[in-house]
This record gives C-alpha cells, structure tokens and sequence, in this order.
C-alpha cells in the first residue's frame, strides 16, 4: 500500500534475474558439503522453481567441482550454469573444460585485500580483470564480473575497475557485498551511481552479516539492478547470502515484479536442501519456516478464521506451505472450537470447557498442544479415550563402560508381541531406538523433539520427560511421562506419543 507512495522514486526493473549460488556460496557454509549427486538433484528442483542462474560450483577448486558442473550440464535444463573463477586464466580454463557457458571471474579490490591477500596493486589488479573477462569473451562464453569487498572499495576505483571490464565485454557486473557491511540506504547510493556510470546490467550479491542481505537486494533492485544473486534458506558464507526465497517474494508481492518462477515450489525445495546441508530451517524464518503461516494467538486465530488477510500478507500455498492453528497458552475458544469442528468431534459447552482448560494448563506450562493432543484429550473427556495400540510388556536397559548402552524392549502391537534390542549413546538412547525399530516396521514415526526435566531434587528426584513424534503425513502428538527413573520416564513418554499418533490415523 505504502509502497505506491514512493514507486515512482524507484528506478525498478522490468524483471528480476535470479542467480542462484545455493551449490557454490551456498556450499561455502561452514560445515557443509554437497556431493556431485545432491548437486545435481538441488540444481534440478532450482530449474524448476525457474531460477534464470545456476552457479554449480568452482570447477577450478577439485575435480568433484568440474564433475558436478558437468554432469548438471547434461541435464539440459532451462537455467544458465555458471562456474565461479579467479581472474587466472587455468581458473577459467577449469571451467571453460567443465563445458558451462557463463563463467562468474572475481578479484578482491578493495584495500585490505589488495594490501594483506593478493598484494597487488591498484592497476595491475584492473589488468588481470580485464584480461579475464577479455579471455572469456574469445571463448564465447557469458561473462559476469565481481569486484569482491565492492562495498570496501575506493567509489572512484570501483567504477574504473567496472567500466573496464564493461569496455572489455563483460555481460554483467556483479557488485558483493562481501563482508556484509552495506546498509540500504548506502547499498541504494552505491548501486544508483554505479548505475549512472555502466551500461550492462548490474547484480548484486549480498552477505548476511548484520541481517541486512535481503534489504541490502531490495533496494539495490529499487536503485535499477537487475539480477540478485541469492541461496536457498540464505546459506552461504558466516551469516549467510541473501535468502532466495525472502528476495523473490518481496519482489513479487511487494514490488509487483513480474518473474517467471513456481514461487509454489519454495518450501519443499527449501526443505530439501536442509535435508541435504544438514542445515535446519529456524521456525520463525519468513516465508518457509514451520510457524511462518502459524496462529496461535487467539486475537489472530480469530482474524485468520474469519478472513486469511487479517494477520497473513500472503497465502500459504503460495509458496506451497500450508496454515497451520497452534493450539497453546494463547489460544482462545474459537480456535479450538474450529479445531473440534475439523475432526467431527461434538461436546457440550460442559465437556468443551474441561477440554479447553486442559490445553490452556498445558499452555502455561510450557507446552504446545498438538492436533493430535487434542484430539486425545476430546475423546478422554467423551469417555471413549481408544484403548492404546501399543503396549511396553517390558524392558531391560545395560549400562556401563564396558559395553555399548543396549535396551531390550518387548511390545505388544495391537496384540502381537514383538521384541526388538538395540544399542545407543546412552541408555534412553538405546531405549529409543527399541522402540522405533519395533515401531517402525508398521509406522514410520520418528521423534522430533526430547526435553527432560528434574522436578524434584536428589538421585531420586522425579524427572519429567517431554517428547514430540511425528510422521511423514505430518502428524505431530507430544508425550510425557514423570517417574525417577529416567530411562522408563522417557519410555513412557515415548509410547505415549506414538499411541496419540496411531489413534489419529
Ligand atoms: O561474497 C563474495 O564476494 C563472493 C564473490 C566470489 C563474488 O562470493
Ligand atoms: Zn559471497
């Protein structure tokens, strides 16, 4: 709404290009690394969101690099594959070898890194630079230039540096924000004057160090950029790149932006990834975080209810989430009574108010109350709690240093005995993973989350096991058991979950 006050003071784009580095800054997170077939299984789902870029790697940096840009090649997909490359001509040649077809050639230019890591000087700098894109050009291939630390980089040397390569024949001109220092209002100068001086497209490649990344795209988009480099779930150096799906959202809904892109591929694209990095996706992140279209509020739970748009700017299947109603120590009626209705589940105002004082004890106790919780406590409170599916017969845990925390558990599924041990880190451990190799061989369950608590003190003290379970229909039930021994507390908290789950289904 506001946005139209000051669209005229924005010099935007047609349209947006976006560059994905998710399989080369990306990759540059600490910790992480993704083999040649995750490669190529993340480049086929950015090819379908309709990325316009795909930078695969470094093919310069190890031959598993030169493999995974070759074998995404053979892909044919739409998106244009690009290899990072120094400005070195066997940089280049290890990409042109790769067979990609646009090749993105940086050098440092900024003080620091002419002085302390390439000591080098101004103009011998500008020559390597130009030589490079001059090289990638006489191999037909595309060529986008960085000035790595440009936000760190004398203006005036800056735009000498660009101008050159433009005159040289770069494609684009890439200006990063390395180290993260750039706030909008500084990145919106830079990129206008910039602007002023260059005639081929400018991108922007932002870095996440003060949380300013996605704004830091925005507006450099508002001062006439083009092309936003960006990874999925902003992964990517120290705090990370700008966030894929946080900058092309923004675009589109706040900008209005045309882009060509399956924007309702984002989430599970985005859930793929952070299975294959390792890396999770914070709840609270916008757009694909698991409580990005929560409600539990009941203020909310009630706008939500009555019209979307009240507490929502945009809807969940959008970006292919969905609206999830939590209930919890916030919840009102309305919420949980929409909740019952779901479910079929009728009760007089007497047993719905039992019900909706249980979820708000467990609310201020700290606990979430998921939609299978619920549906337990409706049914218990109707008298027809269903007879739990499995039941513990009985177990054993050994400990020591010995030996490898082992757990025996013996159940009884639904009147078949079955018996499973395994071994752990720990006893619990060990005792969990019992029970979900038992369990597992007719429901795939998993636990999500496991707190432990002492409430009383001394080695007798009663301890409070908290669990969540959920399975791939997205089921999700809580457990809890209190008992002083910790090992059977977490048992018992562990099959409490599981029945809630098997009784819903
Ligand atoms: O952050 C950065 O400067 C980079 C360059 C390689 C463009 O990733
Ligand atoms: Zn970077």
């Amino acid at each position: 709404m506001y946005i139209e006050k000051v669209k005229n003071e924005m010099n935007l784009p047609e349209t947006v290009r976006i560059f994905d580095t998710t399989l080369r800054d990306g990759e540059q997170t600490p910790g992480v690394a993704i083999t040649v077939d995750e490669k190529i299984r993340i480049a086929k789902r950015l090819d379908e969101l309709g990325v316009n870029v795909i930078e695969a790697g470094f093919p310069a940096a190890s031959t598993g690099e030169k493999e995974a840009a070759r074998e995404i090649l053979k892909l044919g997909l739409d998106a244009q594959l690009c290899g990072l490359a120094r400005v070195l001509r066997e940089d280049i040649d290890a990409a042109i070898d790769s067979g990609i077809d646009y090749i993105h050639t940086f050098v440092g230019t900024s003080p620091l890194h002419r002085e302390y890591k390439l000591k080098m000087n101004k103009e011998d700098i500008l020559s390597k630079a130009v030589d490079a894109v001059e090289y990638i050009k006489d191999h037909g291939i595309v060529a986008e230039f960085s000035a790595e630390d440009a936000t760190r980089t004398e203006f005036e040397y800056l735009k000498e540096i660009y101008k050159a390569v433009e005159n040289a024949g770069a494609d684009y001109i890439n200006v990063p924000d390395t180290v993260g220092v750039m706030v909008p209002t500084s990145m919106k100068w830079l990129i206008q004057n910039l602007n002023k001086h260059l005639n081929v497209p400018i991108s922007v490649h932002c870095h996440d160090d003060f949380g300013l990344a996605v704004a830091n795209s925005l507006v450099s988009v508002e001062a006439g950029a083009s092309q936003v480099h960006a990874t999925v779930n902003g992964l990517g150096e120290r705090a990370g790149n700008a966030s894929l799906e946080e900058v092309v959202m923004s675009l589109i809904t706040e900008y209005g932006i045309k882009m060509n892109l399956k924007t309702e591929t984002l989430v599970n694209l985005s859930e793929f990834v952070a299975r294959i990095t390792g890396v999770k996706i914070p709840p609270n992140k916008a757009i694909v975080g698991e409580n990005a279209f929560a409600h539990e509020a009941g203020i909310h739970v009630h706008g939500v209810l009555a019209k979307a748009e009240t507490y929502e700017p945009i809807t969940p299947e959008i970006v292919g989430h969905r609206r999830r109603i939590v209930l919890g120590k916030h919840t009102g009626a309305k919420a949980i009574k929409s909740k019952l209705d779901e479910y079929g589940i009728e009760l007089t105002t007497e047993q719905f108010n039992k019900v909706y004082d249980q979820v708000k004890a467990l609310g201020d106790k700290g606990k979430c109350v998921t939609d299978a919780d619920l549906k337990a406590l409706a049914e218990s409170v109707l008298g027809r709690a269903k007879e739990e599916i499995v039941k513990l017969e009985g177990f054993s845990v050994m400990t020591g240093n010995i030996v490898m925390p082992t757990a025996t558990v013996k159940l009884n599924i639904d009147g078949e005995i079955k018996t499973a041990a395994k071994t752990g880190v720990g006893p619990v451990d060990a005792a969990i993973n019992a029970i979900q190799s038992v369990v597992g061989e007719t429901a795939d369950i998993e636990l999500q989350e496991y707190n432990i608590e002492a409430i009383t003190g001394g080695t007798n003290a009663l301890a409070e096991v908290f669990v969540i379970m959920g399975d791939k229909e997205g089921n999700r039930a809580t457990g809890r058991s209190t008992t002083e021994d910790i090992v059977m507390a977490s048992v018992e908290a562990v099959l409490d979950a599981i029945n809630k789950i098997l009784i819903i289904r």
